[in-house]
């Protein structure tokens, strides 16, 4: 027998369901699209950072060269187990840095390569990145830095004034910079074949990372350093993400850059340590002078006591959200830098000072107003 189902045969459309739901929809947009118009205006650059994912590529990965040390292993097994061979004397090696006000950093730096380095090249201009004047902050504590006087290679760049409010790309001026650093180069005394590091003062190469590259043949012409990346004092380390720091074998090609240069990249080769500074007075300056300082967005980011308690909460002194490409990364980083008790495998040189300069070491988060 045939029965006839009368539930199989096309439902009306239920209209009543859809009215109520076309309202809520009404309504939510009515408040959601009001708060996220104010939401982007004030805080358009955080929308767009956590945006970042949609609207941004993550830069080419590097090709990671793993990196071999321990303490006492011989320079012949390092070099091997590199795939490079043991040279029958070192090369000379040239440090070269464009230097802004980062003078303890900078003590720290010389002091822990002072033993491998020919000569420590350092360009220091008068005005900031941004055009301000600037006080010449090496040549004003050059004494501090006796212990490294005959292999200081210093010159003063002469910067340009902008007036306020210029519209000038401070990246041009760090770049003009660069090109006078090629020039310093050869009056240092640089020639073919000698190792060359491109790196900002906070980015300090490890002892043993500029042994091996100056004894080991068969080094890349370029390389990267992948350095472990610290914000404040080595109380509070963020990642391994800082890449920008080189080391080149020298030719008379070689320029000055401090950008993406080839694909390789060293592991693990020593501290970048960010807004290291002493005293607030030097964060401030820092904020202002540097080429993003179009991240000072409210006055109040300048206010000495905001910046005290950001640095001892390991937060973010521009109140941006970490640059990462993708959303799990982004919400890993979000949020305080967990502060670290362990200030093993430092440079030599602060573990040595320790009480100089405690305000890099854990528990010294207090700084001194100037
Ligand atoms: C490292 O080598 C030195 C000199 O050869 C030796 O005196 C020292 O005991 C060694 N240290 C370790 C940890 O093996
Ligand atoms: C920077 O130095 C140059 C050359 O010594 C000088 O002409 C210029 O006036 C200086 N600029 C400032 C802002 O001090």
């Amino acid at each position: 027998m045939l029965m006839v189902y009368p539930r199989m045969a096309p439902r009306p459309l239920r209209l009543s369901f859809r009215r109520p739901r076309l309202q809520l929809v009404f309504i939510i947009l009515l408040i959601v699209v009001p708060i996220s118009i104010i939401g982007i205006v004030n805080h358009g650059q955080k929308v767009s950072y956590f945006l970042r994912p949609l609207w941004d590529r993550s830069p080419e990965p590097f090709q990671k060269l793993p990196h071999y040390y321990a303490e006492n292993v011989s320079m012949g097994q390092l070099c091997m187990l590199h795939g490079w061979s043991l040279r029958s004397e070192p090369r000379r090696v040239f440090d070269a840095i464009i230097f802004s006000n980062e003078v303890d950093i900078l003590e720290i730096r010389w002091r822990e390569l002072l033993p491998y380095i020919t000569k420590f090249v350092i360009l220091e201009a008068n005005t900031t990145f941004t055009g301000i004047p600037k006080p010449l902050y090496f040549a004003k504590s050059r004494r501090r830095f006796a212990f490294a006087e005959e292999k200081i290679v210093h010159d003063v760049f002469p910067g340009r004034v902008l007036p306020y409010g210029s519209h000038e790309d401070p990246f041009e001026l760090e770049s003009d910079q660069r090109v006078a650093m090629n020039g310093l180069l050869r009056r240092a005394g640089i020639s073919a074949g000698d190792v060359l590091i491109m790196s900002d003062t906070d980015e300090i190469p490890s002892p043993h990372t500029v042994k091996l590259l100056q004894w080991c043949d068969g080094v890349p012409p370029v390389l990267h350093l992948e350095l472990k990346h610290y914000l404040y004092s080595f109380e509070f380390p963020v990642d391994y993400s800082s890449w920008r720091a080189t080391v080149h074998i020298y030719s008379p090609w070689t320029r000055y850059r401090h950008s993406r240069q080839t694909d390789l990249i060293l592991a693990d080769s020593g501290w970048h340590c960010s807004f290291c500074f002493r005293t607030l007075q030097e964060f401030v300056f820092k904020m202002t002078a540097y080429s993003h300082a179009d991240r000072v967005k409210r006055k109040d980011f300048l206010d000495y006591s905001r910046i005290q308690k950001i640095i001892c909460r390991g937060d973010d002194l521009f109140d941006m959200l970490p640059e990462e490409y993708s959303f799990k990364e982004l919400i890993k980083k979000m949020g305080s830098i967990p502060a670290s008790a362990s200030a093993v495998h430092l440079p030599a040189s602060l573990v040595e000072n320790a009480e100089k300069f405690k305000f890099l070491l854990p528990g010294g988060c207090n700084r001194a107003a100037e």
